[in-house]
């Protein structure tokens, strides 16, 4: 007989088994890891990763993407995607997550990549772990597999197996290629095995990010590389701990510059142009090493007060958003560029401080009216500094939902994002420089 809650109890002998059945229940629970405390306010998928790094880089996808899925559509086939370095293929996740540009409110199927679209992601990694895990998350659908592979070895596919029409990377990745040259190889390879066209996204660790700036040379021979210690991973005190036995990694600094060079030499050993789409820095003052000082002693925990800002029923002090900018000696084209958007990031954080201490609640009104915006700020500041004021106005009065925690400050997280977006100009003057390219040869 199947041993079932109902028949336990009538049987009458299971108080015993029923408590054993319920630690063993607990037990499993907290095995899985879903019965832990969520929270985005630590941890590699904090709120910084799913709201701002996950939605940059898909904005900037997305175009490319939309070109590839209307080429193959017209081809008659779907999509083939390359993730190079997967892990455990959040790639795939961030690529599932694109969506069509602005969708309507009514819309349900806002995905860009919907299983018709999708033939094939491969994910190819040197660690065993990382693809184990891979494969138990995603294992179960046909269209996905993975390899272990080495990258630095070359475009790691066989004659046989079709080209990709994407070849992608993501979160620093191609730093992984400590030496230009294995990195030139795989370009090299990918524009040969191209037939017709393909976009290819390289992924790096920007050379100038705030974060790093005991690094910053003006001479692009030296401190080509990071120890790249994965600190942040923990909070304080288990960081200071732990400190002993915390992983290092070997990293490349990119700078644009360096990246030009890398893709145009590749592009003349194949004879075959890869041609820049774009450039864009991804976590300018919100890189994980802000919040842990490791590389600069003046970078300040920004990143957490950003988790702040998204978390749900959490009140952020919002001067622990406040920036202060400390120059470095001899860099002045980066001492000007980080100096400016400070100032566009406090000036919008000052002004919402402002717009909350004045509004009325009861009046439903701001008393006085706020101070007109100064035409000379650049467009981008303007128009958040407007939109933050219209979401106060809009929802202040609200009471009912915790209005502040839960949809004026992840407004004003989604407004400082628009902002460095904005403002960012694909230097390498963040944590992530990405770059998009494609070979077309039709
Ligand atoms: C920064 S992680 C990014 C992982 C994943 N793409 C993501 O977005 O979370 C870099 C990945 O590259 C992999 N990797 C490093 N060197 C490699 C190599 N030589 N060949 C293949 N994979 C490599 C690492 O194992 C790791 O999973």
């Amino acid at each position: 007989m199947v041993k079932t809650a109902k028949n336990q109890q009538m049987t009458g002998t299971l108080v015993g088994n029923e408590s054993q059945n319920g630690n063993h229940a607990y037990s499993e629970a907290v095995k899985s890891g879903l019965y832990a405390k969520k929270t985005g306010l630590v941890g590699k998928y904090d709120n910084v990763r799913r709201y701002w790094e996950d939605e940059i880089t898909r904005q900037f996808l997305r175009l490319h993407l939309q070109k590839l899925i209307k080429r193959s559509r017209s081809q008659m086939r779907r999509l083939r995607i390359l993730d190079l370095g997967c892990g455990s293929a959040d790639g795939y996740e961030l690529l599932a997550g694109i969506r069509h540009r602005d969708p309507s409110l009514q819309d349900v199927e806002v995905d860009l990549l919907t299983p018709d679209v999708l033939g094939l992601y491969k994910g190819i990694d040197l660690n065993e772990h990382l693809i184990i895990q891979a494969r138990e998350s995603y294992g179960n659908n046909p269209k996905i597999t993975f390899e272990q592979v080495d990258f630095t070895k070359g475009l790691p596919i066989s004659k046989s197996e079709k080209p990709y029409d994407l070849y992608f990377t993501s979160y620093g990745t191609c730093s992984h290629h400590n030496e230009d040259r294995t990195l030139i190889r795989l370009l090299i390879d990918i524009a040969k095995r191209t037939e017709e066209y393909c976009v290819i996204v390289c992924d790096w660790i920007g050379r100038y990010s705030y974060e790093w700036q005991s690094l910053w040379t003006n001479d692009l021979s030296k401190n080509r590389n990071i120890n790249y210690v994965m600190s942040y991973i923990y909070e304080r005190e288990e960081r200071e701990q732990r400190r002993d036995e915390l992983q290092h990694l070997n990293l490349r600094l990119i700078s644009h510059k360096e990246a030009e060079s890398i893709v145009t030499k590749a592009g003349e050993k194949a004879g075959i142009e890869i041609k820049p789409l774009v450039y864009f820095d991804r976590s300018i003052f919100t890189g994980r090493h802000m919040d842990t000082a490791e590389y600069n002693p003046h970078a300040q925990p920004i990143r957490q007060a950003v988790n702040s800002l998204h978390e749900a029923n959490q009140r952020t002090n919002l001067h622990s958003l406040l920036i202060d900018y400390v120059p470095k000696q001899g860099f002045d084209f980066l001492n000007n560029y980080f100096e400016r958007l400070q100032m566009c990031w406090n000036i919008l954080v000052h002004y919402v401080e402002k717009l909350l201490l004045t509004y009325d609640e009861k009046q439903r009104l701001f008393d006085p009216d706020p101070l007109a915006i100064p035409s000379s700020y650049p467009p981008a500041l303007r128009e958040m500094m407007e939109r933050m004021r219209q979401v106060i106005d809009g929802v202040g009065w609200l009471g009912i939902g915790l209005p502040r925690e839960n949809i004026i400050e992840p407004q004003l997280g989604y407004a400082l994002r628009y902002l460095v977006t904005n403002l960012q100009q694909g230097q390498g003057c963040a944590h992530g420089l990405v770059g998009i390219f494609e070979v077309d040869k039709t």
